[in-house]
């Protein structure tokens, strides 16, 4: 184990959302279900944003994709668009059930779901997935090999003490392409503020690790500038024991409020980082 595993342990144990899975005792569907405004405070932050075109630029048509962690659906549901299946894994139900109503909104019949964690997923479960019922597109070529997919994805979903396995998993499952998505920014005073200092990671604690198992990804950063109406700011802070009044204050103190017609809106800055291979 390197510092950059143990980095990377701390920050899963006591920063990420799973240390308030523990402390408020629900579990990760239950956490999802909570916060469901996710896709709405994506949308007021420009995210995937660019991210989204440079990795479309990337895959292939007619390209077989796993996306680990997929959420609502930021990189699932546009990149099915290109690709001949989607795999999207999740061990979140609400997440998913969200992620199939855009999908049948937008008539998308080539996403598969996988409601685990990845460390409990069998690759033959995604190779079984990606080769049943649907319509192979002319570009895409069958794997003859022991490849699960073309590419794999995992964006703010690497939450797994062994992080090791969980990106060796990811890489040995794809074929063509791997793609990893993680924050580049310092911690945002405002959640120091919230909930104290807590460890921290960012993604080059990912690129150490990987590039310690032997592995060269290329990197690129995409800044977003963003504001947010206070009302998700605060459903963002939930779980967080400062009341409304106090995370105002502090966000006042930093001169990052705004009065709009429809009400306060604060203003937030922060970096994604795109680590990706291709074969
Ligand atoms: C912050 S959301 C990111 C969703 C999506 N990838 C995006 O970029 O919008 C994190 C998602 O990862 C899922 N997740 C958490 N731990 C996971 C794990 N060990 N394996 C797979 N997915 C996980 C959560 O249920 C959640 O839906």
């Amino acid at each position: 184990m390197s510092c950059w595993t143990d980095q990377w342990k701390d920050f899963v144990t006591r920063t990420s959302y799973l240390q308030t899975l523990a402390e408020e005792k629900i579990s990760n569907d239950q956490f999802w279900r909570s916060y469901g405004i996710y896709d709405q405070a994506l949308m007021y932050s420009g995210y995937p944003g660019e991210i989204l075109a440079k990795i479309s630029s990337i895959i292939s048509p007619g390209a077989t994709l796993l996306d680990i962690g997929a959420g609502t659906g930021a990189f699932a549901i546009p990149l099915s668009r290109k690709t001949s299946r989607t795999i999207a894994i999740d061990p979140s139900e609400y997440q998913l059930q969200i992620m199939s109503l855009k999908a049948r909104q937008e008539g998308l019949t080539n996403i598969v779901t996988i409601k685990k964690e990845w460390k409990d997923v069998l690759l033959s479960e995604i190779m079984a997935a990606g080769v049943s019922d649907v319509d192979i597109s002319r570009e895409h070529v069958p794997q003859s090999d022991n490849y699960a997919v073309d590419y794999s994805l995992a964006a703010y979903s690497l939450f797994d003490e062994d992080i090791e396995h969980f990106l060796i998993k990811m890489i040995d499952a794809a074929k063509k392409g791997v793609f990893i998505v993680f924050r580049a920014n310092g911690i945002d005073s405002l959640s120091e503020f919230a909930y104290g200092p807590k460890p921290y990671a960012d993604h080059t604690c990912l690129y150490h690790i990987l590039s310690d198992l032997g592995y060269q990804f290329d990197v690129m950063l995409f800044p977003r500038n963003y504001s947010l109406p206070m009302d998700l700011v605060f459903q963002q802070y939930r779980f967080s024991k400062k009341s409304h009044v106090e995370l105002l204050g502090h966000l006042s103190q930093e001169g990052r409020l705004e009065e709009k017609e429809d009400g306060i809106w604060a203003s937030f800055q922060t970096t994604d980082a795109l680590l990706y291979l291709i074969h």
